[in-house]
């Protein structure tokens, strides 16, 4: 029996799409595709070469030239997966405040995101893959066997994000922001993602508040094994 080939994982900020996603391929020996990274890789390119944020032309044109690849990790420095533009490796940089503030406006140009989605495409073509991001069952793999929307309420999202931080910065690290700024950070970005928010007609929605990412894995493996008893 053949599992589902393309599994799309969609949802906003602090979903928890990001480490069920690598689970779930690590799991099932599929390539991780976070195409999140994709975008932060485009401006942390465009904000390197002093580009215009708002040029969408111009950013396209960056983007296609980008060269960016993403591939299983081969550095245990506790990364999800590697991500080089043009043979230089990013993973970390594409996680900075100076990128993740610009990601937004980069990824509201179509420019941008007609030349990230035809990669995007062409990478679900060539091995299994689980997909996530923001649009993958709606634009990006809309014959994805399986699809999955993650939601959770916003204080939940911010209360992870802020747990994440706090681990990976230290509870008495200066440069920690408060929870009240991580939640209007969260909710800023929510405001600007949401023209590029499409959860497909055919996701199964999953709710994460008060599940953890393990509980959350399970509902989603279940669905896995269910596409593969369909096929
Ligand atoms: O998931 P993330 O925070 O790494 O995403 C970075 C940005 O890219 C965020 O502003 C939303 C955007 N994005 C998008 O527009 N479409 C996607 N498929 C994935 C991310």
């Amino acid at each position: 029996m053949q599992g589902p080939k393309r599994i799309a994982i969609d949802g906003p900020a602090g979903s928890g799409k990001s480490t069920v996603g690598e689970q779930l391929a690590r799991q099932l020996g599929y390539l991780y595709c976070d195409t999140g990274a994709m975008y932060r890789a485009v401006a942390w390119l465009a904000l390197r070469e002093g580009a215009d944020l708002h040029d969408g032309p111009t950013l396209g044109r960056l983007a296609q030239q980008a060269d960016i690849v993403i591939s299983r990790p081969q550095v245990a420095d506790g990364r999800q997966y590697t991500v080089t533009v043009r043979h230089r490796d990013i993973t970390w940089d594409i996680r900075n405040v100076a990128v993740t503030r610009a990601v937004s406006i980069v990824s509201s140009h179509p420019e941008v995101r007609s030349v990230l989605i035809a990669q995007q495409r062409a990478m679900a073509q060539q091995i299994s893959v689980v997909m996530v991001g923001r649009d993958i069952g709606a634009v990006v793999l809309p014959d994805a066997e399986l699809k999955i929307y993650l939601t959770a309420s916003l204080q939940e999202r911010a209360r992870r994000r802020y747990a994440e931080m706090k681990e990976r910065m230290g509870e008495h690290n200066p440069a920690l922001s408060t929870l009240t700024d991580v939640t209007s950070d969260i909710q800023r970005r929510d405001e600007i993602d949401r023209d590029n928010m499409r959860p497909a007609r055919d996701a199964i929605v999953v709710e994460t508040d008060n599940r953890s990412i393990s509980q959350v894995l399970d509902i989603v493996c279940q669905y896995v094994e269910e596409k593969k008893h369909e096929a």
